[in-house]
């Protein structure tokens, strides 16, 4: 169709501890994104995957007595399995333990060592395991790491560097001269202050960690967990002896990252790509952070919550829609059953089930369960007809720029006034005195929910294919199942009214 590709990725997880609410919230923020670009007609690829090398999870498994490749065997599976319960449309699916991968990063490795991108040298200062990162002491707070304030841990070893210092300024031109680059902006801030205080030379290789990718010049040495991890984004793609997919979709259009992870996706990642000479990706954006009922997400706190348990009960397209409703993309956030509950039984059950059952119990009633012939529009119709001729572009427009909430927003003031349009035109009184405009106003509710479903679509994908086959639209019809304009809507169309879509729960509702 000629309407380009859109190339997304999430973070590739590391695979020392189950998967938890964090790392869902990324993967359905870029899934919504996924599939709203693919139903704008995009040629869409999008990635997510395994952080499978480094010391954390060499110490994850040896704590847990089991060898590393039994752990990231047997953790990769839950992830695999909660992308497929949360319905997560990934197209591909890597582990930094494959050959696709490992192969290909010993030959970016030794082309950076050959360009003299990186040399061999001597480090001396600190290293926090969980964070997988060097400090220097100047960068340490109160003597913990500065990024999560755990212990760090001294390290003297001969290490490969990388260059960073040679880039440090071009990327920070690049991050001015591209406003969208780096998001939201209150990130970039933070990143230009400290490209700003230096980038000096990381570290890239670990002397004597088994668990790692080897340095291909140097066996003794594994290459450091951040360079193997970064380059996922362009290994998948095939960089750089299958040509085809890493023309078709580099540059990426989107990184979604946490916010904690920028100075690698921002500083380090750009440079390495500018030592490869390949462009960088249009965007990095990095969200904000989940506490738990008020609560840093932690192991040793016990908190995390297990996004499996959490859809078992409250299930999956409620859980997709509240991550992604309940906080702006890009700030912090905090996850409470009160708040989920709330808004399942408000904006889901009250606003958009009801609308969909009191709807088709109407046509079932006046119409023997087909949707009518409409004469005319009608003149009361016109607010709504208008504001559904709007959605398109105002969606469109808070999708660009990830701002999940607001799109979110916009189609449930679209439902609102829906349900507003069917308190004005009261048709159970049309149905005593006026059968011409009760099939006019049954259409257009019938049409409105049609429109509704295309633009939950992204957030809701079951719900929304349960509306269409409650509206009786079938699956193969993808006319009615894509076109936003107005009318499309087939009348005479026989409804399958059926179950409620989402339940009441009582408040007191709570997993033990
Ligand atoms: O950092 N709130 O992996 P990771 C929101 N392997 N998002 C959260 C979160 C929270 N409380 N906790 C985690 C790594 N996340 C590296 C990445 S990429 C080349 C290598 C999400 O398993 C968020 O996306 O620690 C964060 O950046 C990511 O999980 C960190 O996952």
């Amino acid at each position: 169709m000629g309407k380009g590709s859109f190339y997304l990725t999430t973070p590739i997880y590391y695979v020392n501890d189950l998967p938890h609410i964090g790392h869902s919230y990324t993967t359905i923020a870029a899934d919504a994104l996924a599939r709203h670009e693919r139903s704008k007609g995009k040629d869409v690829f999008f990635l997510t995957g395994t952080d499978e090398h480094g010391q954390k999870i060499y110490r994850a498994a040896h704590d847990g007595k089991e060898t590393p490749e039994a752990l990231v065997d047997r953790v990769v599976d839950r992830y695999k399995q909660l992308w497929g319960r949360l319905s997560i449309s990934n197209d591909d699916f890597i582990r930094t333990t494959e050959p696709r991968h490992t192969e290909r990063v010993q030959e970016i490795f030794k082309k950076l060592y050959d360009k003299d991108d990186i040399y061999l040298g001597e480090y001396e200062g600190w290293y926090c395991v969980p964070c997988e990162s060097f400090w220097t002491a100047g960068q340490l707070t109160g003597g913990n790491c500065p990024e999560c304030n755990r212990t760090v841990e001294r390290l003297k070893e001969s290490n490969y560097f990388f260059r960073l210092s040679r880039y440090g300024a071009r990327i920070l031109r690049h991050i001015d001269a591209n406003p969208d680059f780096i998001q939201p902006e209150p990130r970039r801030n933070e990143l230009r202050n400290r490209l700003l205080s230096g980038a000096d030379d990381v570290s890239v290789s670990r002397q004597s960690l088994p668990w790692g990718i080897t340095v291909p010049m140097d066996p003794e040495q594994t290459i450091y967990v951040w360079i193997d991890a970064l380059l996922n984004y362009i290994t998948a793609l095939g960089y750089d002896d299958d040509g085809e997919r890493f023309n078709r979709y580099w540059p990426a259009d989107v990184h979604l990252i946490g916010k904690e992870i920028l100075w690698f996706h921002g500083a380090i990642w750009p440079a390495v790509l500018m030592a490869l000479e390949i462009p960088l990706p249009k965007k990095v954006f990095a969200h904000g952070w989940w506490t738990i009922e008020g609560q840093k997400i932690s192991k040793s706190l016990g908190n995390a919550i297990d996004p499996v348990t959490i859809t078992e009960q409250y299930g999956v397209d409620s859980y997709r829609y509240f991550v992604l409703r309940e906080v702006p993309f890009g700030m912090d956030g905090n996850f409470s059953y009160t708040m989920l509950v709330q808004r399942i039984n408000s904006d889901l059950g009250n606003d958009l089930g009801n609308l969909l059952m009191r709807s088709l119990t109407m046509i079932e009633k006046y119409f023997d369960g087909r949707i009518p012939s409409p004469r005319g529009s009608g003149e009361e119709s016109a607010g709504l007809i208008g504001c559904a001729a709007g959605l398109e572009t105002k969606v469109d427009k808070e999708m660009d720029s990830l701002q999940f909430s607001l799109a979110l927003e916009t189609i449930w003031d679209f439902i609102a006034l829906t349900n507003k349009y069917i308190e004005d035109s009261k048709p159970w009184v049309l149905a005593k005195n006026d059968r011409p405009t009760l099939a006019i106003t049954l259409y257009n509710i019938a049409e409105a929910l049609r429109l509704i479903s295309i633009y939950i679509a992204p957030f809701m994908p079951e719900t929304s294919q349960e509306i269409f086959s409650q509206l009786g639209i079938p699956e193969e019809d993808h006319r009615q199942r894509t076109e936003r304009r107005w009318g499309a809507l087939t009348p005479q169309t026989g409804i399958k009214k059926g179950k409620a879509l989402f339940p009441r729960i009582e408040t007191s509702a709570q997993p033990a």
